[in-house]
């Protein structure tokens, strides 16, 4: 039987202590472990998490302020850390087969050269520049072949980067900022986690054909909490979403209805606000909206609602108005500089076609290559990607922050504005996007989000030369 709904406070992740700060920037370790853990009332879950919780622990970062985590694998099988949106050096990018093995792992991964695979045992460094904007990244494992397992089990955690720009307005903090990862599980009777994977050892790559278009849940989980309820006072807050389901779509709202105020999408702050009703958020992406609950009497009970789903699955949390409070927050007409990239700034045009055959999702119509290139845009410029699609596809690109130019010849989606490194490529749509290529020359890559599509093979490196 699914929990009662709506009973459970929302949890929010604590944020990683650094071990060390100093004028050469912050140091942070999280170890990588199997926990028990409270994701549905009364009930103990193992998970394998980052600092054994999940969402692992948030990491607060600051632009210009370089960031070194130190990833440490007590787990029983290898990982790979991506920072999703991070703009970082490709050795520290999360490679799939760039891993870290536990102690005594064995049969050792191979390592193909000239491809990016590595080996550390048990622990190693990321480095972080943090040379960004502020916005809501997330960390998550990229293991070959067994992402999307991993994740499930609990491998997701955020990362919140602030900036001057951003410190500047007048916006909700603290207590009214909640930060929101949502994803959908499922359980056995016995409360572990389901994951219908044939090799639970995970030595033989994971979901099969059976589950072509990815493993869903039937339990929502905000913050790893079912359907939680959060008290609000009568104020703005800033909700910062993160989709982190594995193959889940989400079309998001309130119900009784009130504007979702967006701010910002995938990789930061709009230049002004723009005003929805619902918002469509799949696997991979963020927004950042403004709620102003003021528009609701004391005592109202206001559901964030899923129109894309069925029965439990088109409820997600619920907040309930418990007190009045002063509000000294506004709602800026200007948010951020976000200069508009022109078609015209595009120095090359690629295509990249997402689609079934042989058996396995691809790309071009070739499965990973993990020695292979299908792109290699030069360092500093923008290039016209062009996104097709058999399917739902949440495409997403490694280091290149872009910006939605079309979707099938006409607007993007009104929330999918300034910069994005992730988007929602719909069945038989043709969408445009212009990258920018800025950062960092090496081995990056694109794929899918849908975490079952990436393991079956729909991913492929590019490189910044
Ligand atoms: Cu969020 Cu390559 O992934
Ligand atoms: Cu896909």
């Amino acid at each position: 039987p699914l929990p009662e709904r709506f009973r459970t406070p929302l949890p929010i992740p604590p944020v990683a202590r650094p071990v060390l700060t100093n004028s050469a920037g912050d140091h942070i370790v999280l170890t990588q472990r199997v926990a028990d853990a409270h994701l549905l009332p009364g009930v103990t879950t193992q998970i394998w998490g980052y600092d054994g919780i999940f969402p692992g622990p948030i990491i607060r970062a600051r632009r210009g302020r370089p960031l070194t985590v130190t990833m440490r694998n007590q787990l029983p099988v290898p990982t790979s850390t991506h920072l999703h949106g991070g703009i970082v050096p490709a050795d520290s990018d999360g490679f799939p087969l760039d891993l870290i093995t536990p102690a005594g792992y064995s049969p050792a991964p191979p390592v193909q050269h000239g491809t990016g695979a590595r080996v550390h045992e048990v622990s190693r460094d990321y480095r972080y520049p943090m040379d960004q904007r502020a916005g809501l990244l997330w960390y998550h494992d990229h293991r070959m072949d067994f992402t999307a397992p991993q994740v499930w089990r609990g491998l997701a955690g955020m990362m919140i980067v602030s900036d001057d720009e951003e410190d500047a307005l007048p916006l909700p903090r603290g207590d009214r900022e909640l930060p929101l990862l949502i994803c959908d599980r499922a359980f056995e009777a016995d409360g572990s986690l389901r994951y219908p994977l044939r090799d639970m050892a995970m030595h033989h790559p994971g979901a099969d054909g059976d589950f072509l278009s990815g493993i869903f849940g039937d339990v929502i989980l905000v913050n790893g909490a079912a359907w939680p309820r959060h008290e609000v006072a009568n104020v703005r807050y800033r909700l910062r979403l993160v989709n982190g389901s594995n193959a889940r779509r989400y079309r998001l709202g309130l119900s009784p209805g009130t504007d979702l105020i967006q701010i910002g999408t995938d990789d930061g702050l709009l230049a002004a606000p723009v005003m929805h009703r619902e918002i469509v958020l799949s696997p991979g992406e963020r927004c950042d909206v403004l709620v102003d609950f003021s528009a609701y009497p004391i005592g109202s009970e206001v559901t964030l609602t899923n129109t894309l789903g069925t029965g439990p699955a088109a409820e997600i949390m619920r907040f309930a108005v418990t007190r009045s409070a002063t509000d000294d927050t506004r709602v800026p007409p200007k948010l951020a500089d976000v200069p508009v990239l022109e078609r015209s700034e595009a120095v090359e045009v690629r295509q990249f076609d997402f689609r079934f055959g042989a058996g396995r999702w691809q790309i071009n119509n070739q499965p990973y290559d993990p020695a292979g290139s299908v792109a290699a845009p030069r360092l500093g410029t923008v290039e016209l990607w062009r996104f097709t699609s058999d399917f739902h596809h949440p495409v997403h690109v490694h280091l290149g922050h872009f910006q939605v130019l079309s979707r099938n010849g006409r607007d993007p989606d009104p929330w999918e504005g300034g910069w994005k490194d992730t988007v929602d490529v719909r069945p038989y749509e043709a969408v445009e996007v212009l990258v920018k290529f800025a950062g960092y020359r090496g081995r990056y890559m694109l794929h899918c989000h849908n975490l079952e599509h990436e393991d079956m093979a729909m991913m492929a490196n590019f490189d910044v030369v």
